[in-house]
């Protein structure tokens, strides 16, 4: 499935708007945004940043206990968009797919390349928790700073990497007078992948 050719051809496209993403100087040419839903369906939505992708998905970091991490354990799909306005005349990608949480080998050595700030506050945040006050979660992070001072932090058990696994790839092209293009690919139940336009 992962070497389908129509797969290749969708992955390498995000890889040259990617690519193009970061020449036209987009101010983060990572940051996408997630949507999930819960096991009611209602949808939510946030930013997070791109931290990985290959053949077997899009990889992002979080805590599995905050409110997406807690969708996601649910009800274990999601949709991704990246909107770069400086790629050619605007480009957006749309991705959507199962999640899986990516092996604790992946997600500690992405870990232990983090500055040691974001890796001390991975550790003091209760993501999506209500917080009484700033001070108490400076207290927090001056707590785990002492714990962990003069050793490596280790990266905390519910913080990891999901991963989604794509089954439908949308490109998105602006043109003028709203004649933008739309390329879909898309994986049928039996992991073949197809290619169709679709009216703007
Ligand atoms: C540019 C940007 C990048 C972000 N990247 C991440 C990220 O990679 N992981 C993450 O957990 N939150 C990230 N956040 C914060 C999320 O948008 C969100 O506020 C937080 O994860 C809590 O979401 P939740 O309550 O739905 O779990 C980012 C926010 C912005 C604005």
């Amino acid at each position: 499935m992962h070497d389908d050719a129509l797969y290749r051809e969708a992955l390498a496209t995000f890889d040259a708007l990617f690519g193009e993403a970061q020449a036209a100087g987009e101010p983060d040419p990572t940051a996408m945004v997630l949507a999930t839903a819960t096991l009611d369906a209602r949808p939510s939505a946030r930013t997070v940043l791109l931290k990985a992708h290959d053949p077997r998905g899009f990889v992002f970091y979080t805590h599995l206990d905050g409110r997406k991490g807690r969708e996601l354990q649910a009800n274990p799909h999601a949709a991704l968009l990246f909107h770069w306005p400086r790629v050619r005349q605007g480009v957006q990608v749309r991705i959507e797919g199962a999640v899986e949480i990516v092996s604790d080998a992946e997600a500690d050595a992405y870990f232990a390349v983090r500055p040691r700030g974001s890796q001390l506050g991975a550790w003091a945040s209760k993501q999506s928790e209500t917080l009484e006050s700033r001070e108490t979660f400076e207290r927090r992070l001056a707590q785990v700073t002492r714990e962990f001072d003069g050793r490596d932090v280790p990266r905390p058990p519910r913080w990891t990497g999901l991963r989604v696994k794509p089954e439908r790839i949308e490109f998105w092209y602006g043109a003028d007078y709203r004649l933008h293009e739309r390329d879909a690919y898309e994986r049928d139940r039996a992991g073949t992948w197809t290619k169709r336009m679709l009216y703007p």
